[in-house]
């Protein structure tokens, strides 16, 4: 596995490699690698010639009060779990290799983004879709993969690869969860102890809500505060959206029917998290 930190270095090695035909599995991440993020690569491995993964806390992502300096960060493990993948290429550029000038142009993000997290975290989407746009135009990847567990990412990458017109495929990957149900992320180990316990009511409230569908509940009013009320008994966490939109459009639903997303974020003392389900009526 070679370690590359220059966007100059990465691109002459890949052009080279692409001459001889190869193709490229891109997993663009920032770091403190978990199962979820090595579920990615095992994918991209598995697709493609050669496997980049990207190491890099995108700062113009974070609102000015969310958690950048607390982002949890070790380049040493990461490298470790990396190798161990077949990883080709680690790119682990630095904020100025990144953002040597102050940006002139920045995507922003047109679709999708009033609802969810978009609403919560005012320019978030901005922030990703323009670090993907430079890193898709860096690594020229045949196949990117994502995971579902940001489902919201996924639909405003979607909108990217389409509408900024990269010959890219996007791949979107199963949310990997810890055996108690809990969705894999790096900001769990940001958790007290006692929120850890706590935490698997997020998808214990949204196993509960597809079980009440399937026995014919279909007034998305009813499940949002079913799922509130059983996150707010079992958790001491600040519910900040549960909300239901028909999938991938993010359009509201008056009736549950045809494919809907019931997605949640809930805030615990120093960590935000997110998780949802996707449901398939068809
Ligand atoms: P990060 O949170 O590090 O996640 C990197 C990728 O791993 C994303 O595609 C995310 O959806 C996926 N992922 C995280 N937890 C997962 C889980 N439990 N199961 C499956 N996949 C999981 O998402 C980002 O970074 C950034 O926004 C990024 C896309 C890198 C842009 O900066």
């Amino acid at each position: 596995m070679k370690i590359i930190t220059t966007i100059k270095e990465l691109q002459s090695e890949l052009a080279i490699q692409k001459k001889s035909g190869k193709t490229v599995g891109f997993v663009p991440t920032m770091g403190y690698l978990h199962e979820g993020h090595l579920t990615l690569i095992k994918h991209a491995r598995h697709e493609n010639d050669l496997v980049v993964l990207s190491i890099f806390v995108n700062p113009i992502q974070f609102g000015p009060k969310e958690d950048l300096s607390t982002y949890p960060r070790d380049f040493e493990r990461d490298r470790a779990l990396a190798e161990c993948e077949n990883v080709d290429y680690l790119f682990y550029p630095s904020v100025e290799e990144m953002y040597p000038n102050k940006i002139t142009v920045q995507a922003a993000v047109q679709q999708r983004t009033d609802v969810l997290c978009g609403k919560s975290r005012p320019g978030h989407f901005d922030g990703v879709a323009t670090v993907i746009t430079k890193l898709f135009n860096i690594v020229m990847p045949t196949k990117a993969y994502f995971g579902k567990k940001d489902a919201q990412q996924v639909a405003v990458i979607d909108g990217v690869i389409a509408d900024f017109n990269f010959p890219i495929e996007l791949v979107a990957v199963d949310t990997v969860r810890e055996s108690d149900g809990l969705a894999k992320s790096s900001r769990n180990v940001n958790l007290q102890p006692e929120e850890r316990k706590q935490a698997p009511v997020l998808f214990k409230s949204l196993k509960a809500a597809k079980a009440a569908i399937n026995q014919g509940e279909r007034n998305p009013d009813n499940i949002v505060s079913a799922i509130k009320e059983m996150i707010s008994k079992e958790s001491n966490g600040y519910i900040d959206y549960v909300e239901i939109y028909s999938y991938p459009e993010l359009q509201p639903v008056e009736r549950i029917s045809g494919r809907v997303i019931i997605a949640l974020a809930v805030k615990f003392t120093k960590v935000r998290l997110i998780d949802n389900l996707v449901i398939n009526l068809d």
